[in-house]
């Protein structure tokens, strides 16, 4: 059974196997994608019952742009698609939408949906929806220490700044910029895949991980208290003893 008292506050979640979903029916990669939409709706829906502050998803990563134009196209209309017909729903639900990731480069219309719903979610205080997009871990590292530096080379910070975890948590992607979005508790991974693919690697670092081999678009709420149930069963000590 699942502790209502012991809801993971920060999950983050690497949607996989939208491609063989396809496959399996004969469907172009697309329609995988276009399922794991779906399956990300019903996910936002739970976290925000369950009660869950942060929800952070894998929707592209820096890598995924070596897919076929097909693929990448389709993937930004969907998300034009999921705003156009989702952006209501989020705020009548009090969701928060961020963005970790340099979506300057993204398709026009995409870009335009995304500050749409940046802006329209402001003010929003219930879950966080924060979506990873063009993003990269260690670029987003890389990019922390480039913006530390240049913040000294502005006197922004003083020339003599000791640089700190905290003051490197601060100019990643889940830092400042986003309210500083809380390490994950829990990290979920479908579709059997057993690593982290560049996602979080700072961040996970007392993570816990619950792979499951539901491929995305079969990940139901169902699954996903199951993975919760996993993760609530798991002894976390970070580093300590009990
Ligand atoms: C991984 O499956 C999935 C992706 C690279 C894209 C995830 C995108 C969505 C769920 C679409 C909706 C997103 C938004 C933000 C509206 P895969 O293609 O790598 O699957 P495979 O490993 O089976 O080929």
């Amino acid at each position: 059974m699942l502790d209502m008292n012991r809801i993971p506050a920060s999950i983050a979640i690497i949607m996989d196997g939208n491609g063989r979903w396809a496959k399996k029916r004969f469907l172009p990669r697309v329609a995988g994608h276009n399922a794991g939409m779906l399956a990300m709706k019903e996910i936002i829906k739970t976290s925000s019952t369950l009660g869950v502050k942060h929800l952070t998803v894998y929707a592209f990563s820096t890598e995924n742009w070596k897919r076929s134009d097909e693929e990448v196209s389709g993937i930004f209309k969907l998300l034009v698609k999921y705003v156009d017909s989702e952006l209501e729903e989020l705020n009548a639900n009090n969701v928060r939408v961020r963005i970790l990731g340099d979506y300057s480069v993204i398709p026009e219309e995409a870009r335009n949906r995304i500050e749409k719903s940046l802006a329209a979610t402001a003010s929003n205080t219930g879950l966080q929806f924060n979506i990873a997009l063009n993003y990269g871990s260690r670029a987003e590292i890389v990019r922390a220490v480039n913006r530390i530096n240049e913040d000294i080379r502005e006197g922004v910070l003083g020339e003599d700044t000791e640089i700190t975890e905290e003051l490197l948590s601060r100019y990643l992607y889940t830092g400042d910029e986003n309210g500083n979005i809380p390490d994950p508790d829990l990290i979920i991974r479908t579709s059997g895949e057993e690593r982290l693919s560049n996602f979080l690697l700072w961040q996970s670092a007392y993570s816990e991980f619950v792979f499951t081999d539901v491929l995305w678009p079969d990940f139901t709420p169902e699954e996903f208290k199951k993975t919760i149930e996993v993760y609530q069963n798991r002894d976390r000590r970070f580093g300590g003893r009990k």
